[in-house]
Order: C-alpha cells, then structure tokens, then sequence
C-alpha cells in the first residue's frame, strides 16, 4: 500500500486505553500510527509503543501539528485536552474523544475476533481432509505394532524380545508424533505477541501436515532455502498460511503429478518465500478473484474457497505482500514478501 494513502494517527493518552488501541491498530496495513503522546512519560502505553518501534513524545501540540496528521484519537480522559485540541488541532484532522475512541476499539475488536474465528472454522473444514491421510499413517505403525506383539507372544529368547519391544517402542513414538503435530495444528493460534520465526522450519512443518492433507504421489519435491530466513509474525498463523499454499499446490497437480518448489531467499532486508507447482495453472480472468472469500473451482463439499482469503488476510496484517504468478497448464508460483528480521537468539522460533 502507498504509505499517502494510510491514515495518519496519533494518539493520546498512553495509559490502558491507549495501549489496547495500539495492540489494535498497528496490526491494519491501512493505518499508520505516527506516534504517541502523555504528559506522564512513565505511562505504561509509551514503553509499548516504543517496543513496536512507534514514536513517542510528550509534546502534544508537535505530534497534532508536525505529522500530517488525519485522525487524532483522545483516550487521555482530559475535559482540558478536549478543549485544546478543537482550538488547535490542524484543519484537515478529525478527533474522536473517549467514547468513540472506545466504540472504535470494540468495532475493530469485533472484527478481529470474527476474522480468528473464520480462520479457525477453515482449518477445522481442512481437517476433515486429513482423515484418510491420517488413518493410513497410524495404520502403517499399528500393523507393525501387531506383528512384533505377536511374535512377543511366541518369542523365548530374550535378546529377540528386547529387539521386538525396542521397535515396538519406535513404532509408539512415530505414531504419537503424528498426534501431536495433528493436535498443535488444529489448536486456535495462540494470541501472543509477534516473535521472530524461522521460515525454513516452518516450511517443513507445513510439509508435514500437508502430506496428510493431500497425496504426494508422483510430486517431486525441491527445496531451496536459505538460511537465516526469518519473519515476524504469529508462528501458528504462519503455519496456517504455507500449510495453505502448499495443500493448493499439490492439487494442481493432482492428476497429472509434478514438481512443489519451496523456496526461501534474503536480501534487500526482505525475505521472500517462494512456493511453486507444474500443475493446472490459474485461468488469467480468474486471478483476480482467487483471493475472494468463498472463490473456489473444486467440487461442492471439497473446498471451502476460504483458504486463499485467510492467506491474504494473515499476509496484510504481518505487513506482507503475496503475488502470484501463473500459466494454465504450465503452473503457479505464489510469492510472499516480509521486511526480514534476526531470527532470535535462541536460533528462533515458536
Ligand atoms: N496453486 C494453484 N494452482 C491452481 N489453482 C489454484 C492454486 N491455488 C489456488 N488455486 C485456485 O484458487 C481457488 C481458491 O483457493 P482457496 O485455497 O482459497 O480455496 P480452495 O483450495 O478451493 O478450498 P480450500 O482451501 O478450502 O480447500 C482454488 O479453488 C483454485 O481454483
Ligand atoms: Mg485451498
């Protein structure tokens, strides 16, 4: 988005108001917020504000009057402040005072609860899909499982038993390890703060709950990373996002096979993630509306269509880009573009 077309906020009043405001606002690609002001410059909201890397002051008048400010919202609780503001703020600027500050914050408050519940509902709808993929993995460690226990059953020398029971006990493991990635995956997001995660890794695990999404059967797979490809975001909303891109991927080449690209690339202080397919490909009419809720061309009952959507709409509020690129027949490439950041120092991620 042209940083013109963003409206300019400032804020007033740094203390709870302020802060759950921010928290709000600063996820709205649309929005930018151009600083923060209180008299107190111990109130809490400013060391928040601070921490997204938001300016702080405690110069009112320079922060209404110097910012090309559009929208001045007043959370101080001051009648004085009021007072001033309508005397002094720039002509061009609006100001909501405390109510409609408050009534705005439920409004978008409502919608982000909404937007969560949405993506929740769609990954719920995917997991129906897992089903097959699911019981064939288990599947494969049980037999196995029943096999050795009766051999156990039969088994009198005790070197073979411990064998037995050793590959009993990986068998246990693998089948468990599919539980907990399947249980990880399907939990709500996590509502915590945005951390530095690491790509590469979050790719694999995409690759993972993918495979029991759809089958890999006759995909070749190329991996491309570079190390150190790091974003800031929510790591279970990240996951969600390429977990997305690459099920549609492996769709396209559905009936014919093909070859999934995943690729990581760092430079210009942007990290790129790049996910490829050889598969249908996108009628060029049809791009524009792929990213619409409910757009789907599968089959009624196979796809919900809100998969796209929800990519875009974890994309925009991690301050991304997503473009795609495609040829019927030939393939898609669906590229995402995020200001890089140090993967953190415990070698990240979430
Ligand atoms: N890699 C791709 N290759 C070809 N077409 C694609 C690709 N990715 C998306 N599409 C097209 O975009 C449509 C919308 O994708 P989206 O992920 O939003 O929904 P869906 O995959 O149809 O349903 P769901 O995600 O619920 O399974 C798809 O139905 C398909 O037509
Ligand atoms: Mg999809």
């Amino acid at each position: 988005m042209d940083s013109t077309d963003r409206t300019k906020v400032a804020i007033l009043g740094a203390g709870r108001g302020g802060c759950a405001l921010i928290d709000l606002l600063h996820h709205i690609p649309s929005i930018e917020i151009v600083g923060m002001a209180d008299h107190d410059s111990a109130a809490p909201g400013l060391q928040h504000a601070r921490d997204l890397g938001i300016s702080v002051t405690t110069d009112v008048p320079d922060l209404i009057s110097n910012h090309g400010v559009s929208l001045i919202l007043d959370v101080t609780g001051d009648p004085e402040m009021e007072t001033y503001l309508h005397a002094h703020k720039p002509p061009a600027a609006d100001i909501l005072g405390g109510s409609a500050s408050h009534l705005l914050w439920t409004l978008i408050h409502h919608e982000s609860k909404l937007e969560a519940e949405l993506l929740q509902a769609e990954k719920l709808a995917g997991i129906g899909s897992f089903a097959a993929g699911i019981a064939h993995d288990i599947n494969n460690p049980l037999q196995l499982i029943l096999g050795l226990a009766e051999n156990l059953a039969e088994e009198r020398d005790l070197d073979a038993v411990h064998e037995q029971a050793r590959d009993i006990i990986e068998a246990v493991k693998r089948t468990s390890a599919i539980c907990r990635d399947l249980t990880r995956y399907s939990r709500r997001a996590s509502p915590h703060e945005d951390v530095p995660v690491s790509v590469n890794g979050k790719l694999d695990e995409a690759l993972k709950i993918a495979r029991y999404a759809s089958s890999f059967h006759d995909i070749e797979m190329i991996k491309q990373y570079q190390p150190g490809a790091a974003v800031k975001g929510n790591p279970d909303e990240l996951l969600h996002v390429l977990v997305n891109l690459i099920t549609n991927a492996v769709h396209a080449m559905e009936k014919r096979g093909g070859t999934l690209t995943l690729e990581t690339t760092v430079h210009d202080g942007q990290t790129n993630i790049r996910i490829s397919d050889t598969g249908s490909g996108i009628a060029p009419d049809k791009i524009p509306e792929i990213f619409e809720p409910f757009f789907t061309t599968k089959s009624p009952g196979k796809g919900t269509g809100l998969g796209l959507y929800n990519v875009k709409t974890i994309v925009d509020k991690m301050h991304g880009a997503i473009s795609v690129d495609s040829r019927i027949d030939r393939g898609t490439t669906f590229t995402l573009r995020f200001p890089n950041v140090q993967p953190s120092a415990q070698g990240s991620t979430s």
